[in-house]
């Protein structure tokens, strides 16, 4: 949530901000800002809107400079508006302020600085802290170390609760950002020709590959020539070697590449995240996931699985229990983090809790890890982003290989969640003894041809198409469908929600007469997911008693399905595999059904209104 950049060198600063708020706009984008710093003075431009707004009013009054911050918001406090965009200043103007999190404590302290005489000019959490900051510089100053921004950063944030990240720049140190993060990430990079923050390495790529992740707790003192970083030890502060990790990502990840937006772009990845996610891992006839950091005899011992994840990941989590139980034998429970940490599950030093997330930042997941590690669990992650909190905090990580994922809806880093996850079914079936070697080799097999199958699916899009366009007046629409198809169908209906603004709900197909079938009348699109599986004819059955009370029913059926068609008036055909597999090539038809359904109703597919591509506020 919330998008920070920052740029101190030779270039011109306000062009190094605005391609990096653009690249991190997937984060937010209610409103931007950006403050420069040029002859010693602070010069702030502030847009609701996205950052294209932006631009256009930076190159219309210019902003010189060589150095300066930028974000790009997701309001939690205040709406959109240009006075509650960031950077926020102090009273004087000469200090200005990103942040990215919550400040818990926000309200408390605003009444301090309004009764201290300071002028609050938003209605932001974030604000406050350019305050704190104007009230602790000239004290720090007095030192005259040369570090007055760090110590006065560094004493701010010892009145702050909650979580941030920060880029700081005062007029009376031109040249100097100043950086600091807890439970919000924060990268520097450093180039020959600076140094630059951001939110997220994409919006650094194009000028470096070598950056700093700062560690919780870490502040980074940014000059043209390089960063030193030191930690808060009680009042004092011990300077720390920054750490750099080079990043092989292409820069492509950041752009469109002839695509015409970024989701069918990653929808088209699909393919090769399914072989990255694999490769290496079979090894003679047995699966390794090293990074499990868990003996044969500990996995055997695991008695009962959590899965924990939100939204889309929360989905992957339900297919893979299918696996789990069934493979496997052992108990597993998903349940979305918001609820599980707010409960009192039952966790033993047996228990394995699994995390999901591709951001690896979602607030609420990372709650619940800490409350499982506090509880005795062993904590797996499974997650997108290299150094993620959730990467940090898990005993050990699967990094599902999406790369960056930029459109807001979910898509290939929910194939690489669901093939991880389907790769840790077969790693405690193997550790309890439920499967043949010969199995394992197997099911891997068919696990990797998935990846052929989704290239014939992309392939001839047709037939989706033909189906979206039927649906795209649509008023509301109903997936449904049984064991697998169930999960696969709560998925389908969550793309088709948050992209198109279609009311799209999802059932078991079981539960349709208790109630949702009222819903039906004529013409009402009914999407089931109706592929080969061993509760196919339950399925049909189902379907059947929708249409006959007026459905239009789309049908995700397999090529060989020869019935189906005397039952739905729309078939949308993928390849025959095995029920456990069958999520994989079923989820890739429902998101381009999205993307066309949203296409046609006219809405940005890549950035969904009120939305933001990582969570990290509760
Ligand atoms: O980064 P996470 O996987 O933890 O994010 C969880 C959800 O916020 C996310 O899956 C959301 O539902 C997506 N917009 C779905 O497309």
């Amino acid at each position: 949530m919330c998008g920070i950049v920052g740029y101190t060198g030779t270039r011109q600063a306000s062009d190094v901000l605005l391609t990096g708020l653009s690249r991190l706009e997937y984060r937010g984008y209610d409103s931007a800002g950006i403050a420069v710093q040029h002859d010693g003075a602070m010069q702030v431009i502030c847009r609701t809107g996205r950052v294209a707004e932006l631009r256009s009013s930076v190159e219309a009054v210019g902003a010189p400079g060589r150095c300066g911050i930028g974000h790009t918001r997701w309001a939690t406090h205040g709406r959109p508006s240009e006075a509650n965009a960031h950077p926020h200043t102090s009273c004087d103007g000469r200090i200005a302020v990103v942040h990215n999190g919550i400040i818990e404590n926000f309200a408390e302290i605003r009444e301090r600085l309004a009764d201290q005489g300071h002028d609050l000019r938003s209605q932001t959490d974030s604000e406050v802290v350019a305050h704190l900051i104007e009230e602790a510089y000239p004290r720090a100053a007095a030192a005259d170390d040369g570090d007055a921004l760090v110590r006065a950063v560094s004493e701010t944030l010892g009145h702050l609760a909650g979580s941030y990240a920060l880029a700081v720049i005062c007029d009376d140190e031109p040249g100097t950002i100043v950086c600091a993060r807890k439970d919000s990430p924060l990268v520097v990079g450093l180039a020959k020709d600076g140094a630059y923050v951001a939110s997220d390495v994409v919006a650094v790529l194009d000028a470096t590959r070598d950056v700093v992740m700062l560690a919780d707790g870490q502040i980074a003192c940014c000059r043209p020539d390089g960063i030193a970083c030191c930690m808060m030890q009680g009042d004092a502060l011990a300077a720390v070697e920054p750490r750099t990790t080079h990043i092989d990502w292409d820069l492509d990840v950041a752009e469109k590449t002839g695509y015409p937006d970024f989701m069918l772009k990653e929808i088209h990845e699909q393919p090769r995240v399914i072989r990255d996610t694999l490769a290496g891992r079979l090894v003679g006839n047995s699966i390794h996931i090293d990074e499990l950091e868990l003996t044969a005899e500990e996995l055997n011992l695991i008695d009962r699985v959590y899965i924990i994840a939100c939204g889309t990941s929360y989905h992957a989590g339900l297919i893979a229990k299918n696996l789990i139980e069934g493979w496997a034998r052992i108990p597993c429970e998903v349940e979305v983090a918001s609820e599980f940490r707010y409960r009192d599950p039952i966790i033993t030093p047996t228990t394995l809790v699994v995390a999901v997330s591709q951001s690896g930042e979602t607030a609420d997941t990372l709650a619940a890890i800490r409350d499982a590690r506090v509880k005795g669990a062993r904590v797996f992650g499974i997650t997108n982003v290299i150094g993620s909190p959730v990467a940090r905090e898990a005993d050990g990580v699967i990094y599902t290989k999406a790369n960056k994922e930029i459109a807001v809806a979910s898509t290939k880093s929910f194939l690489g969640q669901v093939v991880s996850l389907t790769l840790l079914a077969l790693v405690l079936a193997q550790a309890k003894g439920k499967m043949t070697s010969g199995h394992i080799r197997q099911l891997y097999t068919e696990l990797a041809n998935t990846a052929e199958l989704v290239e014939q699916i992309l392939a001839d899009t047709e037939a989706i198409d033909e189906a979206a366009r039927a649906c795209t007046d649509a008023a509301s629409a109903l997936f449904i469908g049984r064991g697998m198809g169930a999960a696969v169908a709560h998925e389908g209906a969550l793309k088709l929600k948050e992209i198109s603004y279609l009311h799209a709900e999802s059932y078991a197909a079981g539960e349709m007469k208790h109630g949702p079938i009222a819903l039906i009348d004529e013409g009402f699109p009914v999407i089931a997911i109706a592929t080969h599986s061993p509760v196919y004819d339950k399925v049909v059955s189902n379907l059947q008693e929708a249409r006959a009370r007026g459905a239009m029913i789309v049908a995700i059926a397999t090529q060989d399905d020869e019935d189906i068609s005397a039952h739905a008036d729309h078939v949308i055909r993928i390849p025959k595999v095995r029920d456990a597999f069958s999520p994989i090539v079923a989820s890739v038809p429902l998101q381009l059904f999205a993307r066309s359904v949203a296409l046609a109703r006219g809405c940005d597919v890549d950035q969904p209104r009120n939305l933001a591509k990582s969570v990290t506020v509760e």
